[in-house]
């Protein structure tokens, strides 16, 4: 850019026009400012005209200072109108750029959910609690005279082997993996006074392979109640709360002779209800009797002052016919999916 040596339209027009042009091709603030150091600060041709105003004779002063007035007017308008448009712009820009929205997901984490089986165990050890049961825990890992000598199985009688026992080393610490939630039965008699009514949910364990039908790790609800006069009949009577608190007013039990060690007479427990999955029906869900007088006498119990009963069923089960789950696998996989269908109640 010439820098103009005299006051004149040419001139002046000259600079306006740079300015100008300069100043609508500037794209941002940091363009601009360097358009207006250039074109109207100390050193540009704008400022040279001002300055040339000395040599100006006095007759033709008025006209030039008018001259170089307006053009400064000018540019100096067409530079706060740019400043304007650009600031706003670039707030604009800003604004788009730094924008939070506030109504999007906080996060992906979607909430988990109780596992069925534990709602479900929770739900029998409720209905206990109502009648005034106490609910107790055993430990997974038991020893084997709790899990078979205590509960009278013979040193060889074919129940330990039946059961599937996972044998824990080393053998001389006679320790397995329980294969039924019954050692609870004498711990709870070992560990209170008398009477006893103790409902224990847990889990058990047995070798077998799994498949839609079977898990080696699954659930049972045990149930004990050593009191004085206590017959086959209050065994009956709980049994009946039980499944009708669990599985609605139309819900039966029927007990069938059968044979365990630790009950005597013993029981096969079936359940009928008019809504399971293949239709009315009977189901074989768990053992029940009179506790043997061997096991009273294993407790320091004398079986002539006091009786009782108790009763194992399986959980898993339970599941199978009241929710009508069909394959073992869905209940042992975790997938989050599956308990989420129900939720916080079964
Ligand atoms: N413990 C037995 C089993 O796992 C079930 C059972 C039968 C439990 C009879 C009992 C009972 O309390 O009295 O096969």
């Amino acid at each position: 850019m010439s820098d103009p040596t005299e006051i004149s339209e040419e001139a002046v027009s000259a600079a306006v026009t740079a300015a100008l042009t300069a100043i609508s091709a500037a794209a941002d603030s940091a363009a601009l400012r360097v358009v207006r150091t250039e074109h109207v600060g100390d050193a540009s041709p704008m400022a040279r005209l001002g300055g040339l105003m000395r040599t100006v004779p006095n007759d033709q002063k008025a006209a030039a200072g008018k001259l170089v007035g307006q053009a400064k007017g000018r540019v100096s308008q067409a530079l706060a109108a740019r400043e304007a448009e650009i600031g706003e712009a670039e707030a604009r820009a800003r604004l788009a750029a730094e924008t939070v929205d506030v109504t999007a997901a906080a996060s992906t984490w979607r909430p988990g959910a109780r596992h069925p089986l534990s709602l479900l165990q929770e739900r029998v050890a409720d209905v206990f609690v109502g009648m005034g049961w106490e609910v107790a825990e055993g430990p997974e890992l038991e020893g084997e005279w709790f899990n078979f000598d205590a509960l009278n199985f013979d040193e060889d009688h074919p129940a330990r082997a039946m059961q599937d026992t996972f044998f824990v080393d080393p053998p001389e610490a006679h320790l397995v993996l329980r294969t039924h939630t019954s050692p609870v039965q004498m711990r709870a008699l070992l560990s209170r006074e008398l009477p006893v009514y103790v409902v224990s949910p847990g889990r058990v364990f047995r070798t077998d392979e799994l498949d839609a039908t079977h898990t080696p790790v699954f659930h049972q609800i045990e149930g004990i109640a050593v009191d004085k006069g206590l017959t086959m009949a209050h065994l009956r009577g709980t049994l009946d709360h039980f499944v009708k608190a669990m599985f609605g007013p139309e819900a039966k039990v029927r007990l069938r002779p059968n044979y365990f060690p630790f009950t005597e007479p013993s029981a096969e427990l079936d359940l009928w209800h008019p809504t399971f999955k293949d239709g009315a029906r009977w189901i074989e869900w768990g053992g029940c009797g009179m506790v043997n007088a061997n096991v009273l006498r294993s407790a320091g119990i004398d079986p002539e002052v006091y009786s009782g009963f108790a009763f194992g069923v399986g959980v898993e089960r339970a599941l199978m016919f009241r929710n009508d789950v069909k394959d073992m696998h869905d209940m042992v996989e975790g997938d989050v999916r599956f308990s989420q269908q129900y939720g916080m109640s079964v």
